[in-house]
């Protein structure tokens, strides 16, 4: 993969990864992803912004084959997906400095071997003078390290945001107007990675808007060249209240489950919301987060297994609690065989959001006429004004 054009001294460079599967081991990318690095040549200086993950050493090491000198290297981020490559791009040019925020500093040491005095950290708002070009460091905390920092091209106006803004999406397209399925990704990325820090990203977002910029350019995806496009997305994501939409996780293992989430889904839809449902058997992880982002209700539907609720319930929770959307209601049903104590700790998995956690619906075996009753009136505390 060749370095790309796009402006005259302002390359891309780095790593179309089309095979990666998932990210942090955690959430399905069915699209792929890149670990996008940049080129800006100055009259004098030249500046590499990133580097890129560490299994794609050869394909950055060749893009940098026939660039003479760096004078600095950007690292906004420690996270080795953009980090990763420093030690090797550090040995390849011996002048280069590290620029990063000073709490970037110390994370880079403890993650890699780096020399400490090759690093220069810098404050918020300083400058960096290419010759013609200027670069503007802009910290931008908790997108979505505490370290990370962005950087303004002043006089072409482009933001370097690192992981702010990216998509999970390996596309031919260096342009982000060029490829259908970009906001999409865009939306799942913002989920699963920017969404649980959300109240600090708001002040991030104030941040970039203010400078107005003509072209987004992240760590990951397409380079967004209708810049106006994701920041309104973002003040939706961040700002819009919920939607009368409700997500029905559910799992059954021999059927009464199934009949109370029949029931919850019917009635829910009865009462005019839209209902989304995910089957825990086969976790749509990356379209559950996605779908979080908007959703007003969960229903987790389990059955009691051992002493609790079923484990796949459980994988579910946790991501609720980690990318803590703006959810308003939670409400558990299920089933159980002998006691109705495995299922009584369910509300507890939510520890620490702000969402009302509505009384359960748990029924002893197949569920009867009063249970499902008594679905019907958890859906009209679900569906009022969600
Ligand atoms: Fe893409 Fe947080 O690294």
């Amino acid at each position: 993969m060749n370095r790309r054009q796009i402006l005259p001294g302002v390359e891309w460079l780095g790593a179309i990864d089309w095979n990666r599967k998932s990210f942090d081991a955690l959430i399905p990318i069915p699209d792929g992803t890149s670990y996008n690095a940049y080129l800006i040549h100055g009259e004098q200086k030249t500046v590499l912004l990133d580097t890129a993950d560490p299994t794609m050493r050869d394909v950055l090491m060749e893009q940098l084959s026939d660039i003479p000198r760096i004078d600095a290297i950007v690292a906004h981020h420690a996270e080795p997906d953009h980090s990763g490559l420093l030690p090797d791009v550090l040995a390849l040019y011996p002048e280069a400095k590290v620029l990063c925020t000073p709490k970037a500093q110390g994370m880079l040491t403890d993650l890699l071997p780096i020399p400490p005095e090759r690093i220069q950290p810098v404050q918020d708002g300083d400058l960096y003078d290419l010759g013609g070009r200027t670069l503007r460091f802009i910290h931008l905390p908790w997108v979505h390290w505490p370290e990370t920092m962005g950087s303004f091209l002043v006089e072409d106006r482009i933001l370097f945001s690192c992981d702010f803004f990216g998509s999970h999406l390996a596309t031919s397209a260096l342009f982000a107007s060029a490829d259908s399925r970009w906001l999409e990704c865009a939306k799942l990325y913002y989920a699963q990675i920017l969404m649980p820090y959300a109240s600090i990203v708001r002040k991030d977002l104030d941040k970039v808007c203010s400078l107005d910029p003509l072209q987004i350019a992240p760590s990951h995806g397409p380079v967004i060249d209708q810049p106006e496009r994701i920041l309104h997305a973002y003040r939706e994501w961040l700002d819009a209240p919920p939607r009368r939409l409700a997500l029905v996780a559910r799992v059954s293992m021999h059927g009464s489950t199934s009949v109370l989430a029949d029931r919850m889904i019917a009635a829910l839809i009865a009462r005019g919301m839209d209902v989304q449902v995910f089957d825990l058997t086969a976790f749509a992880a990356d379209r559950f987060a996605a779908a979080l982002v908007d959703a007003s209700a969960l229903i987790l539907a389990a059955p009691a297994v051992w002493n609790g609720p079923h484990p796949l319930a459980l994988i579910a929770a946790a991501l609720v609690n980690g990318l803590r959307p703006k959810l308003r209601r939670i409400a558990n049903i299920g089933s159980y065989g002998w006691g109705s104590k495995a299922l009584e700790g369910t509300p507890a998995l939510f520890p620490g959001l702000k969402v009302e956690i509505l009384p359960s619906v748990l029924c002893r075996g197949r569920p009867k006429p009063e249970d499902l009753a008594a679905i019907d009136q958890l859906a009209d505390r679900l569906a009022v004004d969600a």
